[in-house]
């Protein structure tokens, strides 16, 4: 985990209390229908952390994301810029943000600027940019002219 944490491009207290946040927020999963429990923690433009989780619904597709949660918090706790996420789920395959989600990240950051970090009880499992998992993609600059 140490070797990982050094090439995360924040200070390292930084990802600790992302992690935390997220495994935290975690704790308040509402998944009954798929019982994969998720949580995440994004930082905003002030350093101010904001978590969500998933919570899924009896009308299966009308659930929603972790992600999408705590981007909701970001903009009702006054953020507007995420500069890196901290998504946590257990289980061997390592989480990593749906489509849906990195599409709706991309809306409050640059894809080369945020940070998206995989983790789970153990710590930091891997983080790629959102370049990475949403390259060429179509954002708020398309509709500006
Ligand atoms: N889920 C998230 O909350 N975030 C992810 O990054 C992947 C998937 C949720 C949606 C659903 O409640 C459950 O995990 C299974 O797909």
């Amino acid at each position: 985990m140490s070797d990982l944490l050094s090439s995360i491009a924040l200070p390292r207290d930084v990802v600790e209390r992302l992690l935390k946040a997220a495994l935290d927020a975690r704790q308040h999963s509402h998944a009954p229908y798929s019982k994969y429990h998720v949580g995440a923690a994004v930082l905003d433009e002030h350093g101010r952390i904001h978590a969500g989780c998933n919570i899924e619904n009896a009308a299966y597709p009308q659930g929603w994301c972790a992600e999408t949660n705590a981007l909701g918090h970001m903009i009702m706790g006054g953020g507007r810029i995420a500069r890196a996420v901290m998504v946590t789920g257990a289980g061997s395959e390592i989480i990593t943000p749906c489509g849906g989600c990195r599409q709706k990240l991309r809306e409050f950051a640059q894809p080369q600027d945020l940070i998206v970090i995989a983790g789970d009880a153990s710590g930091v499992r891997a983080h790629w940019t959102l370049e990475q998992l949403l390259p060429a993609s179509f954002g708020p600059d398309h509709l500006k002219n």
